[in-house]
């Protein structure tokens, strides 16, 4: 592992800590058996963690769910012993793109990303594979026809939180006739995250023809979007009105564009939760909270602490172990009919 590495990446900051070694359930050998292993000392096997440097490229901080998921992957990569190179790419997949052929050009160990969009990434891709340098795929997925591209993913289950964001409606619903109306705030544009959660929340509302999405507009799951996207639609009328229809229901794709619109909508006297039914993707505290006091209806979880699953997956192909192609972290659902108050705070 050891590589003649510079550190003064212009872009990129470096952290290197020393501390545990992380679980290794869930994955397999691909070679010879522990048996067949040279005995290392455990001062040498920390030393060794410590030579292996992850590129990590982050698609920015648009959210609190996303500080809290950079956080999680930059702390376990610390406790696990690893050294890891972070890139913000504030919010541009050609900023993402240059990080990768910096981590290439540095010869890391592995590339962890998170691609802001589904789309482009084959060529670059490509050229890691090229330089031996194995690829974890974290958060949201790419599109491509060669999943030779990379080792794994490990992340959200999208098109699965829409379908239960559709399913609370169901239930909520059940028995009454209908016709209800959706406004729907996608997430950014391209990404697998957006895609997933509209095809899931469609799929899971096609079993009855009570629903109808009105409208659907992307906010870039920004809280500043939300907000925005609140005051065009509703700013002259103060009515919950979208083309002369009545709205009844929002999706919204995350907590923070959830966010900006109660802002808005309580600037204009509509009270979230109850005028109008709120549902949300993310579970960030200030969410949880605005399900206790009645103005979000229900939150379906995505998990931001992805970093010790991604770990383990360093662990295991630094070791030569197979990795799952994908690696879903488990997600819950929270609603106006639980309660909440004995849940731990959510750290984000
Ligand atoms: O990719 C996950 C999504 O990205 C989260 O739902 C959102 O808050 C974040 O910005």
């Amino acid at each position: 592992m050891s590589k003649d590495r510079k550190w003064q990446l212009p872009v990129l900051l470096v952290a290197s800590v020393l501390a545990v070694l992380m679980s290794l359930s869930g994955c397999s050998r691909k070679d010879s058996s522990e048996s067949e292993k040279p005995a290392v000392s455990q001062e040498d096997e920390a030393t060794q963690k410590q030579n292996i440097v992850i590129g990590f490229s982050q698609i920015g901080a648009e959210s609190a769910w996303r500080w809290c998921n950079t956080e999680s992957i930059q702390k376990a990569a610390e406790a696990a012993g690893y050294q890891i190179i972070y890139s913000n790419a504030e919010q541009k997949q050609e900023n993402q793109i240059k990080a990768i052929r910096s981590f290439i050009v540095y010869k890391v160990d592995v590339i962890v990303f998170i691609p802001i969009v589904k789309d482009g990434w084959d060529n670059v891709l490509k050229e890691a594979r090229d330089a031996n340098i194995p690829v974890i795929i974290v958060d949201r997925m790419i599109n491509t026809s060669d999943d030779s591209l990379y080792a794994g993913y490990v992340g959200t289950d999208s098109y699965g939180e829409g379908r239960k964001a559709a399913s609370f409606l169901l239930n909520r619903y059940a028995g009454q006739d209908g016709p209800f109306n959706i406004l729907e705030i996608r997430g950014t544009e391209g990404s697998s995250v957006a895609d997933g959660r509209y095809e899931g929340f469609r799929e899971g509302l096609s079993k009855t023809s009570k629903f109808n999405i009105v409208y659907s507009e992307s906010g870039d799951f920004m809280r500043s979007r939300g907000k925005e996207i609140a005051q065009n639609l509703f700013g002259k009328t103060h009515k919950l009105l979208v083309n002369g229809q009545k709205i009844d229901i929002i999706f919204s794709h995350n907590d923070a564009m959830t966010l900006g619109l109660l802002e808005t909508l309580e600037e204009y006297g509509i009270k979230p939760g109850k005028d109008v039914v709120i549902i949300s993707v993310d579970a960030e505290q200030a969410a949880i909270d605005a399900v206790k006091e009645g103005k979000i209806n229900c939150v379906v979880e995505c998990n931001p602490k992805q970093g010790p699953t991604v770990m383990e997956m360093v662990n295991s192909i630094m070791n030569g172990w197979s990795i799952p192609k994908s690696t879903y972290i488990p997600e819950v659902v929270f609603h106006e009919h639980e309660d909440l108050s004995q849940l731990q705070p959510r750290g984000y």
